[in-house]
Order: C-alpha cells, then sequence, then structure tokens
C-alpha cells in the first residue's frame, strides 16, 4: 500500500532533488510544494500586485491555475514557468508572500487536495506539520550554510547563470530567518519527524537513510 511522505528543511538543503529521486525509484508522485509559492510569487511580479496586499494576492490565486506534470514541470494558467520561478530575485519573493494567511490557506487546500490518494512525495516548510499531519514517515532535511550555498552555486555555475557566492549564503539566511520567524505555518520539526542533516552527506547517502527509514516502516 503507498503511503505520503513529507519532507521539510530550509531552502537549498536538497529536498527537492532527493524527493525527485526517491519518487522515481518507489513509483510515487513528487509535489515541490516551494513551486507553488513561487508560482504565486512570479505570477504577483509580472502583474504588477503590491506583495504587501494579502487581499489582492488571495484575488490572484483564485483566478489562477497552478498545476504540474509528470517530470516536474509547472504551470500557470497552462503556460510553463518552470525555468523563469527558479529565478533568485522570485526566491525572496515567494518567501515575502509565503507569510500570509490567506496565501498559505490556498495553497495548503490544493496540496492536501493533490495527495488525498496517497502515493505522494511533498517537500516543502510545513508538509509535516500543517499539510499531512497524517504522513507515515516524515522527514527534517538541515544543512549548515555553508553547504547549502555551496551547493545552490554549483547548480547556478553548471546552468551557466551567473552567481556570487556571498549574495548567495546571505540570501540563504535571510530567507531562513523568515522561513521561521513567521506566525503561520513556520519552518519547524514536526515532532514525529526524523532529522537529516545532509551538510557532510552526498546525494546517494541521503537517499539510502530515507530508504532504510521506510524499510523499518515495513517491519
Ligand atoms: O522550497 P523553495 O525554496 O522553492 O520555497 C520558496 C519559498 O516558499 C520559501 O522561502 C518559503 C515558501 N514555502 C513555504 O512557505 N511553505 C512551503 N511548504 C514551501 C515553500
Amino acid at each position: 500500500m503507498k503511503i505520503n511522505i513529507a519532507i521539510d528543511g530550509p531552502s537549498a538543503a536538497g529536498k527537492s532533488t532527493i524527493a525527485k529521486m526517491l519518487a522515481k525509484k518507489l513509483g510515487y508522485s513528487h509535489l515541490d510544494t516551494g513551486a507553488m509559492y513561487r508560482c504565486v510569487a512570479y505570477q504577483s511580479v509580472r502583474l504588477g500586485i503590491d506583495q504587501n496586499d494579502e487581499a489582492a494576492l488571495a484575488a490572484m490565486i483564485d483566478s489562477m491555475s497552478i498545476d504540474f506534470d509528470s517530470d516536474g514541470h509547472v504551470f500557470i494558467n497552462h503556460e510553463d514557468v518552470s525555468t523563469q520561478i527558479r529565478e533568485n530575485q522570485i526566491s525572496m519573493v515567494a518567501s515575502n508572500i509565503s507569510v500570509f494567511p490567506s496565501v498559505r490557506e490556498r495553497l495548503v487546500q490544493m496540496q492536501r487536495e493533490i495527495a488525498k490518494n496517497k502515493g505522494y512525495i511533498m517537500d516543502g516548510r510545513d508538509i509535516g506539520t500543517v499539510v499531512l499531519p497524517d504522513a507515515e514517515l516524515k522527514v527534517f532535511m538541515i544543512a549548515s550554510v555553508e553547504a547549502r550555498a555551496k551547493r545552490r552555486y554549483e547548480e547556478y555555475l553548471q546552468k551557466g547563470i551567473e552567481a556570487d557566492f556571498k549574495t548567495i549564503s546571505e540570501d540563504i539566511e535571510k530567507r531562513d530567518y523568515q522561513d521561521t520567524h513567521r506566525l503561520t505555518s513556520p519552518l519547524k520539526k514536526a515532532t514525529d519527524a526524523v532529522e537529516i542533516d545532509t551538510s557532510d552527506m552526498s546525494i546517494e547517502e541521503v537517499r539510502c537513510a530515507i530508504e532504510q527509514l521506510l524499510e523499518a516502516l515495513n517491519k
């Protein structure tokens, strides 16, 4: 029988990479909830909606569709925005708009609806605590700021995107602060989540560690 798996943690901890990998191996679906907050951020920037206007953001969400295909591409109103939502500027806007309860309620509702049939690996900040409190396995992935900034920096270089290590590192620290200090559903480890510090682990090692947790569940 399929279960739901929640993977939470700060930005650039490797949650999506692991979730994608595991989903492929287990035949599960992956839902990157950060991409949904990024879609709201991107659409608000594009439409010139004030990032501090909670009501306008909520109305915007009510009039837009966010969809994923099985390859992890993200669509706003059927337009593929997978690349645009990854821009560094959008990361900070996503963190800013994610503080609003009206924004969160709408996205959480969509996320629960998507995962109601089980077989999902969902990654984000509040999956184990709010979105799927009944998820059968909860993982909380952490890593030092330096390790995360290094990974992001290398990712940008690989993609040919100009990047500055110091700026990336400062942005990560700023987002960590915002995501853990917001009033509604701040980033926090669920009491029943297993914490994995990936600072000195390879992706393969993290995957093995989670697979061992899954095996233990089946015993
Ligand atoms: O995972 P990410 O870096 O793509 O997420 C972008 C921002 O979205 C993050 O800084 C905080 C917000 N977010 C959130 O509040 N809750 C989630 N479940 C996922 C992301």
